[in-house]
Formats: C-alpha cells, sequence, structure tokens
C-alpha cells in the first residue's frame, strides 16, 4: 500500500510517499526556517502562513519524484498533534479536502510517535517492546512501547524542551538559529571539561530539566564576558571559551539523556532504546548513546540523520503501521 504522509507540525512543510511503511518513494521537505532566523525563534503566525503558501507545491514535488499521481494512493495519513496549531490546522485541512475529493483514506497521526517510527526505516528494524526517547525542539520524553497502539508515557520534561535548551543557550552564544546544529559545531574544537555543568535532578527520575543549566550558562557567559570584540586576538580567545561553553553544555546534557534512557531500560527491563527526534541527528549524541549501550547490553536503534529533524516520510510510516493495526475507522 501506498501512503501520502504530511506534516506541518512547526516550521517544516512536508509531503511524501511510502509503500508498506519501508520504501521511501519520495521525501520532500521545505523549511521555513530562514524567515524565522531574525526572530531568534519560530514565529507561529509566518510558518502557518507558508505552509499555506508552499504545500500545494510541495505535494507536486512529492508524486513527481515518486513518480506516480494520488489514484495510485491508499492512504492519507497526516500530523494531527502535538505542534503549533495554526500549522496544523493547514496539514489537516490540506490532508482532508484531498480524502474528501480523492476518496483517499485519512489517518490522524502523532507526531512524536512518528519519530521513533522513522528508526524502523533502517536495518535492523527494533522490535517490541523497545524504550523510545524523543528529542526535539517542543518535547523530550520517554516512552515505553509495547506496540505502536500502546504507548506509555515514562518521563518529560518538566520545563525547557532539549532542542529548545540548545536553541537559547545558541542564541545566547550568539550563535544562530536553529541552535542545535550551530553548538555541535562549535562543540567539535572544545573541550568538554572545560566548564563544569549539570543538568537539575528532577523528583521523578525519569522526568527532565533542561532550564537550570541554561541559566546557569548565562551567568557563565556574562562571567567569561561573551560579547563583540574588537581586536582580533581577542576575538580568537573568545572563539576557544565559546567552543569550550558549547562542547560542556552538550556533553552535560547527553549525560542526562544517557542516564534517564538508560534507567528506562533498566527499570522496564527492556534492553532496546529507540531514539528519535531533530536533537537525535548530533553525532557526538549518537556516538555516547553507542558506547554506553554496548557497555550496558542495551541495543540502541536511530534513524538516518536526514530522518530525525521533521519529515513526512516517518508520518506516513506510522500511518501505515496504525492503519495495519485496524484504526483506519478512526476520524479526524
Ligand atoms: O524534531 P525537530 O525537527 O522539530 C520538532 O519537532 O521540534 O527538532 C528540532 C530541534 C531544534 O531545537 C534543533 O536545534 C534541534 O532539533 N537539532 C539539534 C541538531 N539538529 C537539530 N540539536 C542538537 N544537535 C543537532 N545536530
Ligand atoms: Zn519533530
Amino acid at each position: 500500500m501506498l501512503v501520502l504522509g504530511i506534516e506541518t507540525s512547526c516550521d517544516e512543510t512536508a509531503v511524501s510517499v511510502v509503500g508498506n511503511g519501508e520504501k521511501i518513494y519520495s521525501s520532500v521537505v521545505s523549511s521555513s526556517i530562514n524567515f524565522h532566523k531574525r526572530y531568534k525563534g519560530i514565529v507561529p503566525e509566518i510558518a502557518s502562513r507558508l505552509h499555506i503558501e508552499t504545500i500545494s507545491a510541495v505535494l507536486s514535488d512529492a508524486l513527481a519524484q515518486a513518480g506516480l499521481g494520488l489514484k495510485r494512493i491508499g492512504l492519507i495519513a497526516v500530523t494531527s498533534k502535538p505542534g503549533l496549531p495554526g500549522s496544523l490546522l493547514v496539514g489537516l485541512c490540506f490532508a482532508r479536502a484531498l480524502s474528501f475529493a480523492k476518496g483517499i483514506p485519512l489517518l490522524p497521526v502523532d507526531h512524536l510517535k512518528a519519530h521513533l517510527y522513522a528508526a524502523f526505516f533502517s536495518r535492523p528494524r527494533p522490535r517490541f517492546p523497545f524504550i523510545g526517547l524523543v528529542v526535539s525542539g517542543g518535547h523530550t520524553s520517554l516512552f515505553y512501547v509495547k506496540k505502536f497502539s500502546q504507548i506509555k508515557l515514562l518521563g518529560s520534561t518538566q520545563d525547557d524542551a532539549c532542542g529548545e535548551a540548545f536553541d537559547k543557550v545558541s542564541s545566547m552564544l550568539g550563535l544562530g538559529y536553529p541552535g542545535g546544529p550551530a553548538i555541535e559545531e562549535m562543540a567539535k574544537n572544545g573541550e568538554a571539561k572545560a566548564f563544569s555543568f549539570n543538568c537539575s535532578n528532577t523528583q521523578e527520575p525519569l522526568n527532565f530539566s533542561f532550564s537550570g543549566i541554561k541559566t546557569a550558562l548565562l551567568y557563565k557567559t556574562r562571567e567569561e564576558k561573551i560579547g563583540a570584540k574588537k581586536n582580533r586576538g581577542a576575538k580568537i580567545r573568545q572563539k576557544i571559551k565559546v567552543s569550550n561553553l558549547c562542547a560542556s553544555f552538550q556533553e552535560a546534557v547527553i549525560n542526562a539523556l544517557v542516564k534517564k534512557s538508560l534507567l528506562a531500560c533498566r527499570l522496564k527491563k527492556t534492553p532496546r532504546l529507540v531514539i528519535g527526534g531533530g536533537v537525535a541527528a548530533n553525532n557526538r549524541l549518537r556516538e555516547r548513546f553507542f558506547s554506553e549501550a554496548r557497555l550496558n547490553g542495551i541495543d540502541i536503534y536511530f534513524s538516518r540523520k536526514e530522518f530525525c529533524t521533521d519529515n513526512a516520510a516517518m508520518v506516513a510510516g506510522m500511518g501505515y503501521n496504525l492503519y495495519k493495526n485496524s484504526h483506519k475507522n478512526k476520524s479526524l
């Protein structure tokens, strides 16, 4: 069965065609990120307007790249939650109109579950049950996944999401938006032990907190007088400091993610961990999870990096999985 996936929960307008939940015929992503950069974060009104302007063209591209027409599509899967309401609405209305006009069944898909599904495009595929960690710009959540239709939330962030913390710290350091890739790049030349940062402890051991470390970093940037520098020597010295701050921050965040994910695996006696969401594209994070999991006898599953950040292939894949497991009568 060919499934058309539609994703518009944040700033990416994405459409994809996926066969039987595994073969990706096309995955087109149009991001409005450049329009948000000057505001150092996503502006919901801009995002929804750009979804309206681009979604038809993105659909045409996705069908053209797949080399087929809507007649061949057996199911439309669309992200229905969570996300920016105005942005979600564009995708939902568009999907509904297509479904109605072409008589194609329609299925709502949860964006976070779709992030976990992304790992199922790679081989070997995870076996159920597994622990799922979603680390994105809006969420940081640990799940126990018995099946995709039986998911239990084990813990989530009490304040900022992990990606949001990367974005805010990047902005404090003048590295721009989105912050994750910028911090990762600076951290490559930094020393992770240069500064001592830690993520705050939480009362519930599987919850996360990133606002404390963000504030600690803010104070450090003041203490270290990070700001505009005029002469070349000062600029070079500052670049070294910023690289060290990035590496130390990134390592502390990864430490918390690794520690809590492995604890969830232990508590649920589940030796499989699937990691999805934009932050999962981070190379250092991937490296650390692989090495720590190996030491603890846990199998780790990531998607390819291009499917960590928002895309519609993961939505189509998740839609197929739910449809196959007889969710076909659920209406939006
Ligand atoms: O999953 P995603 O594309 O969108 C949401 O569902 O939120 O995640 C976007 C987030 C942003 O906060 C971005 O800074 C972060 O993922 N991100 C990264 C990296 N690439 C994207 N964080 C750390 N390292 C990266 N390489
Ligand atoms: Zn996402």
